[in-house]
């Protein structure tokens, strides 16, 4: 079982070969130290906390990735050394993360209108150039997602960049602010560059509050400094010249986010992507759940029943917890046996809602207001 203590080991070790520049021995350290913080974001309950974990992990897998460039290009001799950062982290190639996702909409339980609402915008316009055009419809643009966590929307742009066949640029908040990042600038001027030379590319930030938030004084130096380079190149970017950029963000805190980040030509249409109905709670214990050995007695219109204000990230964690029961007494010698009505029920008791439904009431007054 994951450990605190066992990723803090690994994670040490991976980034102490990464200064010494040893990016072979790094490497496996590395992958080690992503696999075990996704243990922990499996087990995590807050919905944010984990969130933050697999972003934590998917950096770590990024690392790695880099170093079977780095080593291919003569890593741990000292020649490199002029061409790294001072500190001896990651170039800016490393920072930016090209991403691929293969989630698609169908893996998406529930949420019709808000696909519909994507397709319009965003992607029927990237398939259709020629009738966009005619019709003067702009390719691309700025979309925030918002609405409570583990609700999708970080599943959600990677779907939408899965369905345009876009390359998607991440940018995280954490990363612009971590330590590794010397020049903060230069790597978003790279990242730009290198989304305007794809034909289709998304740029999207994940917890955009974090970037943008209202209050200046809870921003970082480096964030006063990036936030409007961002902004600048985010408008200097060539709408009609056939290339399409998509700017995505998503946000669990809406109301954190500056309202300059709403303006047109940035995130100027909002989706409000909330909590799943039933007819998705359906869906997300089939998606979950489904492939699972299932005894008979388990009743799925039960289980929606007893999950109203139960988000997908809770209903995957439920499918989840259920099956480890029956796998925990059989690797301890049991009889294998199908999961059952009782260790679901038992586990929804145990786990209520990650997102209260005061919090609830919240997110739809910010998007009644924001319409
Ligand atoms: N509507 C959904 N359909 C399928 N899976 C979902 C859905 N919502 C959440 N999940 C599951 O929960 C995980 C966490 O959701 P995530 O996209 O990170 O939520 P958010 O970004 O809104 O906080 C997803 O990776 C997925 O496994
Ligand atoms: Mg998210």
């Amino acid at each position: 079982m994951a450990t605190f203590a066992t990723f803090k080991r690994l994670k040490d070790k991976g980034v102490a070969a990464l200064k010494q520049r040893d990016y072979v021995e790094a490497k496996p350290y590395l992958i080690q130290a992503a696999e075990c913080m996704i243990e922990l974001a499996e087990e995590n309950k807050d919905a944010k906390q984990r969130a933050e974990q697999e972003d934590y992990a998917k950096e770590l897998m990024a690392l790695a990735k880099g170093c079977d460039r780095k080593a291919k290009h003569g890593g741990g001799a000292r020649r490199d050394r002029a061409r790294d950062d001072e500190d001896g982290g990651p170039s800016a190639e490393d920072w930016i993360v090209k991403d691929k996702p293969t989630v698609c909409f169908d893996d998406i339980a529930g949420l019709d209108d808000v696909k519909l609402q994507i397709q319009l915008k965003m992607i029927y316009p990237f398939r259709h150039p020629e009738l966009a055009q005619k019709y003067g419809i702009d390719v691309g643009g700025g979309l925030l997602l918002f609405g409570p966590p583990g609700t999708g929307k970080t599943m959600f742009a990677k779907a939408i960049a899965n369905e345009l066949d876009a390359t998607m640029f991440v940018i995280s908040p954490a990363q612009l602010m971590s330590k590794w990042v010397g020049e903060a600038e230069q790597n978003v001027r790279k990242l730009f560059d290198a989304a305007k030379a794809e034909e289709k590319a998304i740029i999207f930030i994940d917890e955009v509050e974090a970037l943008v938030p209202k209050r200046r004084g809870q921003q970082s130096t480096v964030m006063q400094r990036v936030v409007p380079q961002i902004l600048q190149e985010l408008e200097g970017f060539d709408r009609k010249a056939g290339r399409a950029l998509l700017f995505l963000g998503a946000t669990n805190e809406p109301w954190a986010l500056d309202s300059a980040m709403m303006r047109p030509g940035r995130l100027d249409a909002k989706v409000y992507v909330p909590l799943p109905d039933a007819e998705a709670r359906f869906k997300l214990f089939e998606i979950y759940l489904g492939d699972r050995p299932l005894d008979d007695d388990v009743d799925f219109a039960k289980l929606v029943a007893v999950t109203d204000g139960y988000s997908g990230a809770d209903i995957r964690a439920i499918a989840a917890r259920s099956a480890s029961r029956p796998f925990l007494e059989s690797v301890n010698g049991g009889e294998p046996r199908n999961i059952n009505m009782a260790d679901i029920l038992a586990v929804i008791e145990a786990m209520p809602p990650s997102v209260s439904p005061k919090d609830v009431r919240k997110f739809e007054q910010w998007a009644n207001a924001a319409e």
